[in-house]
C-alpha cells in the first residue's frame, strides 16, 4: 500500500552557487505551482551558502528545504562544521545524513552518522538518512546486512515518537553519480522490502509509515519502473533534477503512476 504522500526531491551536491540555487528554486516553484500538494512533498537540498537566502525566499507550502550535512553538537571547537542551532535559526526543514559521498569520500562512520541522526531528531528536523551498499558488498551478497547495520546503528534508541520525522533514502553506492549504473527495478524492490522490515522491527507499526525513497541515477527512462514498486514512496534525484524543467517532466511521468498504485 502506498503512503499518503509521494516524496520527490533533489540533493544539489556541490554544484550550484547561491545565485544559481535561488534561480533554480524560483523556476522550480513556478513550474510546479499547478501541482496539488496535498499528496505530494517536494524538497530541495542545496549547499550551505545558499540555505539562508533560499529559506527566506521559498514558500514551504511549495517545497521543503534541507541541509546536506550537520554536526551533532550545538557549538564547539569544530572548524568547518555547521551546527543544528545554526540550521534551526535559518529555518531548515530537513537534514540529510549518511549520503554515500559523506560515508565513502569523507569517511564518515556509522558512529558519526548515529550521533548526527540523534541530534537532528532531537532538534526537531526531518532526518533523511541515506543507506546503501557498495559494489563489493553487493557482490559478496551482503547488501541487506549492510542496510540493516546502517539503519539499526542510526535509529536505535531514538526518543519515543521519532519515527514520524524520519525519511530513508536507499541509494546503492554503485548506482550513484556519473559513473553509476542504474539499479534494476527488481533488485530495488528487494532492498526496499528489506529496509521496510528493519523499520518495522525498530518502530513497530510506525515503521510502516516512514517514507523510503530510491536514489541513484534516477532518470526519465527508469523513474516510471521504480515508482510503481511496492515500498517505494518517492525518488531522491541528482543530475536529472538539476534543471527545473527536467525535474517537472520527471514529476509528470511518475505522479500518475504513483496515484494508480494506491
Ligand atoms: P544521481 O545522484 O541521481 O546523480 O546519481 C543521486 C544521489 O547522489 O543522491
Amino acid at each position: 500500500m502506498a503512503l499518503n504522500k509521494l516524496y520527490l526531491g533533489t540533493n544539489l551536491k556541490m554544484y550550484k552557487t547561491n545565485s544559481e540555487t535561488l534561480s533554480y528554486l524560483r523556476e522550480l516553484v513556478s513550474l510546479t505551482a499547478d501541482l496539488e500538494r496535498e499528496r505530494l512533498q517536494l524538497f530541495v537540498i542545496p549547499s550551505f551558502p545558499a540555505l539562508a537566502d533560499a529559506s527566506r525566499e521559498t514558500d514551504r507550502a511549495s517545497l521543503l528545504l534541507g541541509a546536506q550535512n550537520m554536526h551533532w553538537a550545538e557549538s564547539g571547537q569544530y572548524t568547518g562544521e555547521v551546527s543544528p542551532r545554526m540550521l534551526q535559526e535559518i529555518g531548515m526543514d530537513i537534514i540529510e545524513l549518511g549520503h554515500s559521498e559523506r560515508r565513502h569520500v569523507f569517511d564518515e562512520s556509522d558512529e558519526f552518522i548515529r550521533l548526527k541522526t540523534h541530534s537532528a531528531v532531537e532538534h526537531g528536523f526531518i532526518t533523511l538518512l541515506c543507506v546503501g551498499e557498495t559494489a563489493e558488498e553487493k557482490a559478496a551478497g551482503q547488501a541487506d546486512e549492510v542496510l540493516r547495520r546502517q539503519l539499526v546503528s542510526a535509529f536505535t534508541d531514538l526518543p519515543e515518537g521519532s519515527a514520524s520525522k524520519l525519511w530513508v533514502a536507499y541509494e546503492p553506492v554503485w548506482a550513484i553519480g556519473v559513473n553509476g549504473q542504474p539499479a534494476p527495478a527488481d533488485y530495488v524492490a528487494e532492498r526496499h522490502a528489506a529496509i521496510r522490515s528493519v523499520l518495522r522491527e525498530l518502530f513497530g507499526t510506525a515503521g510502516k509509515e516512514i517514507p523510503i525513497l530510491y536514489g541513484g541515477s534516477v532518470n526519465l527512462e527508469n523513474a516510471p519502473g521504480y515508482i510503481v514498486l511496492p515500498n517505494i514512496d518517492g525518488l531522491f534525484v541528482g543530475r536529472t533534477a538539476w534543471e527545473a524543467p527536467r525535474f517537472r517532466t520527471l514529476m509528470d511521468l511518475v505522479i500518475p503512476l504513483w496515484q494508480e498504485k494506491k
